[in-house]
């Protein structure tokens, strides 16, 4: 249900970032960015929601840089993502999935905040109206920050500069979050104070505070994994399937759940506990997920609500970028269950 500081007033994600500001959380700019992140959610959610009948369902005829071919939602949303971003004046470099290299906000118009993002996740499901979402995470600049580059910079030093920008462990995050397209719509965002979850009322199209300082289950009898690849999984990993599946002392095994969206499975993971899993796999040999705007955002999310992220062996937050599209295993969810995978990977 709504949250309210008094009787009367309902907090909006508006006034939930000025109270973060006010506690010196964030700086103003930060707001500036995460309300305008909010808006470009808050189209997209509308462009999904009508996308079979504004003709924006099936694919735009190009393969992005990761070799997927595009769905015509994965390049508007970009577009929108992207819009908001540049348009707010607080943003120095952005980097998408959708871009092959990250992006330099042009000079008059740049602020310092470095932000990737997801601008479309689990987007093989938008035909079939299945839930989707858009991930972000917010960083100081680098030391090579932007604002030093004059005309005679050649433009590969200020792509090189950004991709130094860019490439940050997720331990320097100063802000994640997710929105998810789904019965509700869902914004999902922590700025190091907790994660807190609102949800968009379409009578007046504001985010309502309606979850604070959430916490995941210490432990969760839920997995979703693509059991696909089972054959393709290393042999510890089959094993630890394997025992996922055993009755045990209470008689009952796990349930399997996978939508294939990560923002859906994962926001279930996060309030109903369990483990979220892409193995690597002989196929994928650093599984299919990517580091910056994948797994690092979530990973800040489960460990600010008391969870953990690994790739399988280490914290995916202690992990450096050396390349924007990284792709690295990703095992998220309840401390019990990531431990658990662990152990059997070990
Ligand atoms: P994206 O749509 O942004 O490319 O991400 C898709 C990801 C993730 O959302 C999902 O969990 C996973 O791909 C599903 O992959 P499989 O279809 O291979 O299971
Ligand atoms: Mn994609
Ligand atoms: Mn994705
Ligand atoms: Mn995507």
């Amino acid at each position: 249900s709504p949250k309210s500081s008094s009787s009367y007033e309902i907090v909006t994600l508006t006034t939930w970032l000025l109270q973060q500001e006010r506690t010196g959380a964030i700086d103003n700019e930060m707001t500036i960015v995460l309300a305008s992140i909010s808006t470009a959610c808050k189209q997209i959610a509308a462009l999904v929601q009508r996308a079979p009948i504004s003709n924006l369902t099936g694919v735009q005829g190009a393969v992005n840089v990761q070799g997927e071919d595009q769905k015509k939602l994965d390049v508007v949303s970009n577009e929108v993502f992207s819009n908001c971003l540049k348009s707010s004046g607080r943003t120095g470099v952005i980097a998408s999935e959708e871009e092959d290299v990250p992006v330099a906000v042009e000079q008059s118009y740049s602020g310092n905040y470095i932000v990737v993002f997801d601008p479309l996740d689990g987007s093989s499901n938008i035909d079939a109206a299945v839930s989707t979402g858009s991930i972000f995470g917010i960083y100081n600049p680098n030391d090579e920050c932007l604002a030093d580059v004059d005309d005679n910079d050649t433009l590969d030093s200020v792509e090189q500069r950004c991709i130094v920008n860019v490439c940050q462990p997720g331990s320097n995050l100063l802000a994640a979050g997710y929105c998810m397209y789904s019965s509700s719509v869902i914004f999902v965002l922590t700025v190091g104070t907790g994660v807190y979850v609102f949800t968009l009322d379409p009578m007046y199209g504001e985010f309502v505070l309606t979850q604070e300082k959430v916490q995941i289950p210490k432990a969760g009898k839920i997995y979703a994994f693509n059991e696909g690849n089972y054959a393709l999984w290393d042999d510890k990993l089959k094993l630890y399937m394997d025992s996922l599946k055993e009755p045990g002392d209470s008689g009952k095994p796990y349930s399997a759940r996978y939508i294939g969206s990560l923002v859906g499975d994962f926001h279930r993971t996060l309030l109903y506990g369990g483990i979220y899993g892409y193995p690597r796999d002989k196929k994928s040999k650093n599984g299919k997920l990517r580091l910056l705007y994948e797994c690092a955002p979530m990973s800040f999310i489960v460990e600010q609500a008391g969870g953990k992220g690994s790739d399988g062996h280490q914290r995916i937050l202690d992990i450096t970028p050396t390349e924007i599209h990284q792709r690295v295993p990703l095992y998220i969810g309840s401390v019990e269950e990531v431990d658990k995978v662990e152990k059997f990977l070990a």
